[in-house]
């Protein structure tokens, strides 16, 4: 076999195995990670939450929960998939950056680093994939951890859409990202718990 395509061969395998298959997996790794906890959110997923990430070169990253990744792959912005029974929606899908401004002192913390509802299933062509049909709350923001900080945990979440959502006044495009609680909102709003998820972390650039 000619090199290039054994590494043909073992990048393709490495994303299969790379990304989320599990929902008990995943749910141990936010139990292990304390995420329920910090979120203030019970997390029983019922479906994967597929959270990719495109790359300038090569192939497009899909997120296992509790993944590190450098920064300058989360570039993004992700697109969101899920796999699993879960109807038609619409849903809601925010990210939280639980460590800011490091993971020993959480004072900014969460940061709202996506909040978009309105999703669907819109394309017969690619069934699993999420498209919002109205702009997001919070566009996607690249993770920023300061130097020296140890790797932050961004956590993504997959919510049924309330009704309420569509004309909640709490968060607009001009709204604070910082000081952000996912739980608060989710029980404002009436997202109740999520129903999948994931995680990554991110650390500064290497100086
Ligand atoms: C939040 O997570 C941190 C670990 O980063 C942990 O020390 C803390 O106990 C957690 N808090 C709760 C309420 O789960
Ligand atoms: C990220 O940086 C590393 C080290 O500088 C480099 O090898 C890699 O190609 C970069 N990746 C992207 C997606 O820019
Ligand atoms: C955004 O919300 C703030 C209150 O949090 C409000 O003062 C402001 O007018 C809102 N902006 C828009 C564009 O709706």
């Amino acid at each position: 076999m000619r090199l290039s395509s054994l590494a043909l061969v073992l990048s393709v395998l490495g994303g299969a195995l790379a990304q989320d298959t599990s929902l008990v997996e995943v749910k141990r790794a936010f139990d292990d990670a304390l995420i329920p906890g910090n979120i203030s959110l019970s997390f029983d997923p019922k479906a994967l939450l597929e959270v990719t990430f495109p790359q300038p070169a090569g192939r497009p990253i899909i997120l296992k929960a509790g993944v590190q990744l450098p920064r300058n792959a989360t570039a993004g912005p992700p697109t969101f998939s899920v796999v699993g029974s879960v109807g038609r929606g619409p849903f809601v899908v925010a990210a939280v950056d639980l460590d800011a401004p490091t993971p020993q002192i959480r004072t900014s913390a969460q940061i709202r680093h996506f909040l978009g509802g309105n999703f669907v299933f819109e394309s017969i062509r690619t069934p699993l994939l999420l498209t919002n049909t109205t702009p997001a709350l919070s566009e996607f923001r690249q993770p920023t951890p300061p130097a020296g900080s140890d790797p932050h945990r961004y956590v993504f979440l997959l919510f049924e859409q309330s009704r309420a959502f569509n004309t909640q006044t709490l968060v607009n495009s001009t709204t604070s990202i910082a000081m952000f609680s996912i739980g608060n909102f989710a029980k404002a709003v009436g997202l109740g718990q999520p129903i999948g998820g994931t995680f990554m972390l991110v650390g500064p650039p290497p100086a």
